[in-house]
């Protein structure tokens, strides 16, 4: 079981409070070098795939892991929504970050509107196609309706598109979207779940070391 904390564009806890926790924490850049320092597993949020150049407001895969840092999210929906992320720069930003030897977390997942239309499938196959199975990496599905609003995918309705998602690629798939300490057990019960990408809860110690402690215990 994996879980990761996704602290977006937020301060976050003190690092120190978090340490001998099995998580992977993934601060903004100016709080990267205090994680590590805390001894955490310490992931950028975004990894460009170049490794240096004019690329203004990226950071790049030998910049992170001169710092320490060890892995990366890649192509999570705020990107993808916000700041016109691409399936083709998601492959790019992926690649290159394994091949310089970071982990990646990459995100897929619907919209509403998608799965109203009965498109959920399609859009995971075209976002998980451009993706190849490496050992160090790992997919987050994060339905978008799900994220931020506490609207959380039913356990089952997870099951099924991590279920899909492994019969595209068989790499483990955390579930991301409102995850908090009182749902996180019934989602981890699913067998094709394979933790938790947790954003609004990882910031509140308390609920993130509850969250790895249910994770803890399926293991
Ligand atoms: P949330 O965010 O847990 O606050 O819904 C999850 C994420 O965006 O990774």
């Amino acid at each position: 079981m994996i879980v990761a904390g996704n602290w977006k564009m937020f301060d976050g806890p003190d690092p120190r409070a978090l340490a001998g926790l099995d998580a992977i924490v993934c601060p903004p850049f100016t709080r990267l070098r205090d994680c590590v320092d805390a001894g955490l597993t310490t992931y950028a949020q975004n990894v460009h795939w170049e490794p240096e150049g004019a690329f203004t407001g990226e950071i790049s895969a030998p910049m992170l892991l001169e710092l320490g840092v060890t892995g990366s999210l890649v192509g999570h929906s705020e990107r993808r929504q916000l700041f016109g992320e691409t399936d083709d720069g998601v492959a790019r930003r992926t690649a290159a970050a394994l091949e310089a030897g970071l982990h990646v977390i990459a995100c897929v997942g619907e919209t509403l509107e998608q799965r109203e239309a009965d498109e959920t499938e399609d859009v995971l196959r075209r976002q998980v196609s451009v993706l190849e199975p490496h050992e160090r990496l790992v997919v987050a599905y994060e339905p978008v309706w799900a994220i931020g609003t506490g609207r959380t995918a039913t356990p089952e309705l997870a099951q099924a598109a991590h279920a899909f998602i492994k019969s595209l690629l068989d790499v483990p798939v955390l579930y991301g979207g409102s995850v908090k300490p009182d749902n996180a057990a019934g989602l981890f019960e699913q067998p094709d779940v394979g933790g938790a990408l947790v954003g609004g809860a990882s910031l509140d110690v308390d609920s993130f070391r509850a969250i790895c402690q249910a994770a803890a215990s399926r293991s």
